[in-house]
This record gives structure tokens, C-alpha cells and sequence, in this order.
């Protein structure tokens, strides 16, 4: 048997073991939640990350009735973010989200197109990026870079 060489950490944790800066990044998450455009699926995502130069920035999923040409939140701020600070790495990415008119928080985990941004954007600025993921029973997945959620990952057209 061959196992595969992810060295990646996946922890569940309750919120309090986190950071200050990492908990303000889940509540930033949560605030932009609130403003996602989500008609079709009423699933209202929130992402928020932090940039190497300190810059926090955030989106929610905005949705089309054209299903595909919706987009994830996460997928959202990191395309914002190559596009607008591309000197500097997303360290930190918080993911929550909520069915509209709940009060509580939904699991959410990336869906496949988004796993392979947040690889694609590992590769250029090669740096890991930290998820926290909020879940329903209000603890925080902490995923310490994509390789644990996407293994045998495509990144390479040459090998
Ligand atoms: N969605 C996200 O924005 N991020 C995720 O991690 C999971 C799914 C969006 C896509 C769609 O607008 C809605 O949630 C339901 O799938």
C-alpha cells in the first residue's frame, strides 16, 4: 500500500481556541454572509480572508439563474484578492454560511471548483492557506492548507 504524502492538519475546534484575529475573521464572514445574493438556493455563504499585508477581505456567493454562472463567496475574495493585491498571500480563509431566515449556522464545506482555486492560489503565492470552517454545532474546522481536502490534487501540467 502507498500512502500519500499530505502532511496537511485537520482539526475540529471549539471557537474560543481560536485567535482573536481568527475569530474576527469568522465574525467577518458571518456579517458579509448576510448580503449574499442567493435566490435560487436561499444558501447564504460568507468568506472572509486575510492577506500577508494585513488586508482583510470579504464576499458572499453571488448566484445567477443561469445555475453555473453562480459563484462561491471563497471563490469571490480570492479572485478579488489575486486581482487587486497580487504582491500578497491569503493566509487565512473563514467560510460560514446560513439558510436564510435561520438563526443558526449551516455546515458548509468548498465544492470541488473551489478547492481548486484555493489550490491554484497555494501554487502562485506558495503559501498554505489556513480554512476555518464554520459548522453547525458552532465549532471550527481549522484545515492548515488545500492538500487535506483535495489529495492527488491537479497542479502540475508538465509531470
Ligand atoms: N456555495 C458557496 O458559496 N461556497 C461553498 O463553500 C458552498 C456552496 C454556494 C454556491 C451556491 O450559491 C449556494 O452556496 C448553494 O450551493
Amino acid at each position: 500500500m502507498t500512502k500519500d504524502n499530505t502532511d496537511s492538519i485537520f482539526e475540529i475546534l471549539d471557537i474560543q481556541d481560536l485567535s482573536t484575529e481568527e475569530q474576527s475573521l469568522i465574525q467577518t464572514a458571518q456579517e458579509i454572509s448576510e448580503k449574499a445574493y442567493a435566490p435560487y438556493s436561499n444558501f447564504q455563504v460568507g468568506a472572509a480572508v486575510k492577506l500577508s499585508n494585513g488586508a482583510i477581505l470579504k464576499s458572499s456567493n453571488q448566484e445567477n439563474v443561469s445555475f453555473p454562472a453562480g459563484v462561491c463567496a471563497e471563490h469571490l475574495v480570492l479572485s478579488y484578492a489575486g486581482a487587486n493585491y497580487p504582491e500578497s498571500a491569503p493566509e487565512c480563509l473563514a467560510i460560514v454560511a446560513r439558510r436564510k431566515g435561520e438563526q443558526s449556522w449551516a455546515n458548509v464545506s468548498p465544492c470541488g471548483i473551489c478547492r481548486q482555486v484555493i489550490n491554484e492560489v497555494e501554487n502562485r503565492f506558495k503559501h498554505k492557506i489556513k480554512m476555518l470552517i464554520l459548522r453547525e454545532d458552532g465549532r471550527v474546522y481549522s484545515i492548515s492548507g488545500i492538500s487535506a481536502l483535495l489529495p492527488l490534487k491537479f497542479d502540475d501540467l508538465n509531470s
